[in-house]
């Protein structure tokens, strides 16, 4: 595949991983993105996961027939972008690696070798000429990785951007982006709102034509659309009016007083997502929270102490830095009822968030009052 003329994709598919970096489902697959610049002197952006290194290598010789690489660029130490580098050494041991200082004390610790013969260490505003391309190094810490470099190809206007603007499923440009781009971004980067907006910063001054990632489709046009989210997303913004109401249940009453609440706001015509905590991809959940300014949450009390799967759930969002929400709470106990005093206390943690005036509380089952007290709520979430 041609990203521009003299820049070609050579990544591959993986369709067999259930749980990406061991915990993010991936039911559409994921790619490992790696992109060849051929010019006098011929670059490659980045190796693959181990299982695919041979795959890679054959897709690489397929472009250079018998052409040697002179760089391999290592954006990414992650594993899913590093681990073939190996490959890539017993293949081709005369290119040399361009990577940041800590990525190759990463490689060290990765490989037992920093390949110290064949290092071109780079930082911010470095550039390398490959003859007619100029790259152009960026340092982004912690998108995802503290060693993460970006680079900008300034003669084809690309912008190989490492872990971000990634997506779970296909590279293939038409399917749609934002919900697994934003389940990718919250889950793996979303703690780090602060260095994805500095980065945000620094590619707002380049002229960008091609944002070339690490996962995903290559993004050809409407690059806005996409700058744009990852800005909502790296400053925490909801990105658009809605309630998520993620619930717990061991009986189903806690389900019957979430669903009711679901059905409620659905009908004051709000826009609205409702998750099984102990079923659903918690994941997705987590998302949702970030993707709406308004979280419901509903949960019995287990064990004094609130059930394990909204536990669970609530851990996800306060790491990932949740924050500028309004919450409400539902919460249910057959005898000292303790979950909304615990959901509350554990998301105390999180800056700005508003909880609603009313929090509905069910003993066991719901009745005429917590029907009307989940109405109650319902009005107030919409107001
Ligand atoms: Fe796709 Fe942070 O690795």
């Amino acid at each position: 595949m041609n990203i521009t003329e003299d820049i070609k994709y050579i990544g591959v598919s993986d369709g067999a991983t259930d749980l990406f970096e061991g915990q993010y489902s991936i039911p559409n697959g994921i790619t490992y993105n790696s992109y060849i610049i051929l010019d006098e002197m011929c670059a490659v952006m980045d190796s693959v996961d181990a299982a695919f290194g041979s795959e890679w290598i054959s897709n690489l010789k397929a472009v250079l027939g018998a052409r040697v690489p002179d760089y391999l660029i290592v954006q990414h130490m992650e594993p899913d972008h590093s681990a073939s580098i190996i490959d890539f050494i017993r293949e081709y041991p005369t290119a040399k690696i361009v990577a940041s200082r800590a990525a190759f004390a990463m490689m060290r610790g990765f490989f037992c070798n920093d390949f110290a013969d064949r290092q071109v260490v780079v930082t911010e505003g470095d550039t390398l000429s490959l003859g007619r391309h100029t790259l152009q190094f960026l340092t982004a810490p912690m998108v995802h990785w503290p060693e993460v470099i970006m680079t900008y190809d300034v003669t084809d206007r690309v912008l190989f951007s490492a872990d971000g603007f990634g997506r779970f499923g296909s590279a293939c440009e038409d399917e749609p982006w934002a919900d697994e781009a934003r389940r990718y971004y919250i889950g793996i980067v979303g703690k780090y709102g602060k260095q994805v907006e500095a980065v945000l910063k620094k590619a707002g001054a380049l002229d960008i034509e091609i944002i070339a990632p690490l996962h995903g489709p290559v993004l050809t046009h409407d690059l806005g659309l996409y700058l744009g989210l990852y800005s909502k997303w790296a400053s925490y913004t909801p990105e658009e009016r809605g309630v998520t109401v993620a619930y717990a249940s061991v009986y189903g009453n806690t389900a019957k007083a979430a669903v009711a609440l679901y059905e409620e706001l659905k009908a004051r015509g709000e826009r609205v997502t409702l998750f099984d905590l102990a079923r659903c991809d918690v994941h997705e959940a987590i998302a949702s929270a970030f993707r709406f300014d308004r979280l419901v949450l509903a949960a019995p009390t287990y064990n004094a102490d609130v059930f394990p799967a909204m536990k669970h759930y609530i851990l996800g969002l306060v790491e990932r830095g949740f924050t500028k929400r309004t919450v409400g709470l539902i919460e249910n106990g057959s005898w000292a009822p303790r979950a909304a005093a615990v959901m509350k206390g554990m998301l105390a943690e999180s800056k700005d968030i508003t909880f609603t005036e009313g929090t509905v509380k069910i003993t066991s089952a719901l009745n005429s009052e917590t029907k009307a007290a989940l109405s109650a709520l319902a009005d107030e979430l919409c107001k």
